[in-house]
């Protein structure tokens, strides 16, 4: 019998702190005015000092679990997606697993930047109908604003932090519900389009975060809206077929314009970037969070979740929930 990798449990996370726009305004020269009408983004959460990405994907992880109705011994792989890792090494994955209580399985972490939650989602459908595992926690967490320039009005308005898990399991019996087609991409010669100043081999610091946000912008539409027009026809479905698209929440003028170019309501287009910025690989399960807690999310909708990150990387999952 063939498996069906489904998500049974899902959770989010977002620190306590809130910076709004205004607030930033203070710190560089830009108005709230400005920052809603080119991005939708009204305010942003900031991880308290000391606060590290593993304690917010473990929040996320937590609450995942708690939806599955599962225990953190009912996990073999913890997959951590994070472009803020809390150190070079060991993997942010395992500092989850060990905050959960988790001792057994393996947990590691990987970096497709925005793109990282469907990478992971991709890589957990992989191991899951290759039978090398049951159920797989999927994290995306990021303190993003550890490397963010506050002093360059054109990109430290834009990120936040937060995280965002799944428990994906293994289907063996009869379900419509589950990951129906899935995709990842990368092309490395637009690297210099989105990444930071510096890392642990070329500076042996963080950096800060430098974009060149009109192109990563046009790279966004097109390819976020290709990937979800490839899993459609893969799988035989049409537009009209899609629910909602719960797109990586960067901006909300790229997100209309994803609707717009497949031809979809732009009310069939999740948003939550306005309440936390763009969280990187922590977006899409928290756009999926957002409305859950909002009534919107019910079993059997058809759902596709693509991301356009650094890299650049790109990526769909097309699923029934
Ligand atoms: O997560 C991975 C994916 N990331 C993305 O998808 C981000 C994609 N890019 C974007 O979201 C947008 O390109 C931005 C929001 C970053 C910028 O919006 P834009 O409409 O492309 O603005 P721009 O950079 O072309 O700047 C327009 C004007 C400029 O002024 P002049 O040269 O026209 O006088 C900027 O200096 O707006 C100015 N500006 C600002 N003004 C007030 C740029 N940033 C700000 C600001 N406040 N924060």
């Amino acid at each position: 019998m063939s498996i069906r990798s489904v998500i049974v449990g899902l959770g989010s996370y977002l620190p306590e702190k809130i910076l709004t726009n205004t607030e930033l305004a203070e710190r560089v020269d830009t108005n709230d005015a400005w920052i809603v009408e080119r991005t939708g983004i009204k305010q942003r959460h900031i991880a308290a000092e000391g606060q590290v990405t593993s304690d917010l994907a473990t929040e996320a992880a937590k609450a995942a679990l708690k939806d599955a109705g599962l225990t953190p011994n009912d996990i073999d792989i913890v997959l951590v997606a994070t472009s803020t890792a809390d150190d070079t090494m060991p993997a942010t994955a395992v500092h989850v697993q060990h905050k959960l209580g988790m001792t057994r399985g393996a947990a590691f972490d990987f970096q497709a930047a925005c793109s990282g939650f469907v990478y992971g989602l991709h890589m957990a459908d992989a191991f899951l109908r290759a039978g090398s595992a049951k159920r797989i926690l999927v994290v995306g967490a990021e303190t993003f604003s550890r490397v963010v320039d506050w002093n360059d009005r054109g990109t430290c308005i834009l990120f936040g932090d937060g995280a965002g898990a799944v428990v994906v399991e293994a289907s063996e019996g009869e379900t419509t519900r589950g990951i129906l087609h899935s995709e990842i991409f990368s092309d490395g010669q637009y690297a210099a389009l989105l990444g930071t100043t510096g890392g642990t081999s070329r500076t042996q610091t963080t950096g800060v975060v430098t974009m060149q946000g009109k192109e990563v912008f046009r790279h966004a539409v097109s390819k976020m809206a290709d990937v979800v027009e490839r899993s459609l026809k893969a799988t035989g479905h049409t537009v009209a077929d899609l629910d909602f698209v719960a797109a990586h929440q960067a901006n909300a003028r790229i997100l209309s314009s994803v609707a717009e170019k497949l031809g979809l309501p732009a009310e069939k287009a999740l948003v939550s970037v306005d309440m936390h910025g763009n969280t990187s690989a922590a977006s899409i399960p928290l756009a999926l969070a957002a409305a859950k807690a909002q009534g919107r999310l019910k079993e059997g909708q058809l759902l596709a979740l693509p991301a356009l990150g650094a890299g650049l990387t790109w990526g769909n999952c097309l699923l029934r929930w």
